[in-house]
This record gives C-alpha cells, structure tokens and sequence, in this order.
C-alpha cells in the first residue's frame, strides 16, 4: 500500500518541534527538507543539530536540497535519520555520495528535479534505494506540480518495475491517485496538510485517495 509522508521545512527548531509533535501520533515517519540557499533560493534549518536535540518515536528521512552533498553526509553521520536522499543536479560526485551514505548505514535515494531525465541516474539505479521524483521546483512548500512528470514516473516504473519510488511535491486529493497509477510507493506532502484545518484529517483523506 502507498505511504503518505508529511514534509518538513522549517527555519526554526522551535517549528521543526512543532511540526514534529503534530505528526507524530499520525504517521510512522517524517520528511525532513533542508535547503541551503545555494541549490535552491530558500534556506532552511541546518538540520542534524537541530533534530538530534528533539526526541521522537517518528522515523526520519531527509531531503538534501544542497549544493555538493558530498560536503554534508559526513554531519548526518549520528543524526537520527535512516534515509538520506541528495539530487543528481547538486554533484559531480555521485558515486562518493553513494558510498558515503552506504558507509553512513543508510538507505539512499537519488532525487531529480522536474526537468532531468531519467538517463541522469540510470548507471547508479542498482546502488540506491529509492528514486525521488520532484513534481515541483524543489525549495519550497506550496510549489506548481509540473503535470509531465507524471509521464517520467510511467516509464521509470514500466524501465524498473521493482525500483521503489518516491514523489514529492504538490501532493493533494487530485495529484495523489495520478501519481499511484503512474507507479508511486511513497508520496510527500507538506502544504496540503499543513494549510488544512485538521491535519488529522488531510492525512486520512490522502490515504483514502491513494487506496481507491
Ligand atoms: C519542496 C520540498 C517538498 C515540499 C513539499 O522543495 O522538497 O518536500 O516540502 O511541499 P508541497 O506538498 O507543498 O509541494
Ligand atoms: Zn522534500
């Protein structure tokens, strides 16, 4: 069954505390984004300070939106995360990313953006956990969702059936069904559930609609 994942961005530890204790009887896991000004236009907690001085039973997965991941593994090393995912777009480095993350102990997703095709990752596909399909622009909550990824997610699925996917990005009642049809296993949402009223129920009402 299909896993809805709130999404995280934050400049504060005191709304990543926040946002943290409203998730937390709600789901198993939470997607943490960090952004560092420099690959995307938006800056946001640093991150691995921050989220280890916070307890939680959530699982915790994190979004590198940075320039030269490689650069940055090395300060998640004893954060409690168990899945770090970097973009293509951010390195020249991919393969030392890789390692470092194997090295770290843990699971690897490789993210594109709307634009990149799936050629960028194809020779690394074997090595990872998860591909990370953005469907908006990647630094912000509240993003366009680019319509022709869907069409990328169909061939990635129909190319590597078995290969875990991960959407991310203007997830909501009509975008969320589209996305399972075309493949998705996981899919991220932040501004859906966060601008509704009663995130409870944003939350059930996306797991509805991924089930139908
Ligand atoms: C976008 C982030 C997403 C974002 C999703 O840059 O990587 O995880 O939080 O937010 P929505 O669902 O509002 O697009
Ligand atoms: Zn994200």
């Amino acid at each position: 069954m299909a896993e809805i994942i709130p999404s995280i961005l934050v400049k504060t530890k005191k709304e990543l505390l926040e946002k943290i204790l409203a998730v937390e009887p709600l789901v198993e896991r939470a997607h943490i984004d960090i952004a560092d000004g420099i690959f995307v236009p938006n800056v946001t907690i640093g991150g691995p300070a921050e989220l280890q001085s916070i307890e939680t039973s959530l699982k915790v997965e994190i979004h590198l939106m940075v320039s030269k991941p490689e650069n940055h593994i090395i300060h998640w090393s004893d954060a409690p995360v168990d899945r770090i995912i970097f973009h293509i777009e951010a390195t020249q480095n991919t393969n030392k990313v890789i390692e470092m993350i194997k090295e770290a102990d843990r699971e690897i997703g490789i993210a594109l953006n709307p634009e990149t095709p799936i050629s960028r990752i194809s020779q690394y596909i074997d090595h990872i956990d998860f591909v990370h399909f953005m469907t908006v622009e990647p630094g912000f909550y509240g993003g366009k969702f680019v319509d022709s990824v869907l069409d990328k997610i169909s061939d990635f699925h129909y190319f590597y059936p078995d290969k875990p996917i991960i959407v991310d990005g203007g997830v909501d009642l009509e975008t969320a069904p589209k996305l399972i049809q075309a493949g998705a296993d996981i899919l991220i949402s932040g501004s859906y559930i966060w601008n509704s009223n009663d995130i409870e129920r944003a939350i059930e009402q996306l797991n509805q609609a991924v089930e139908s």
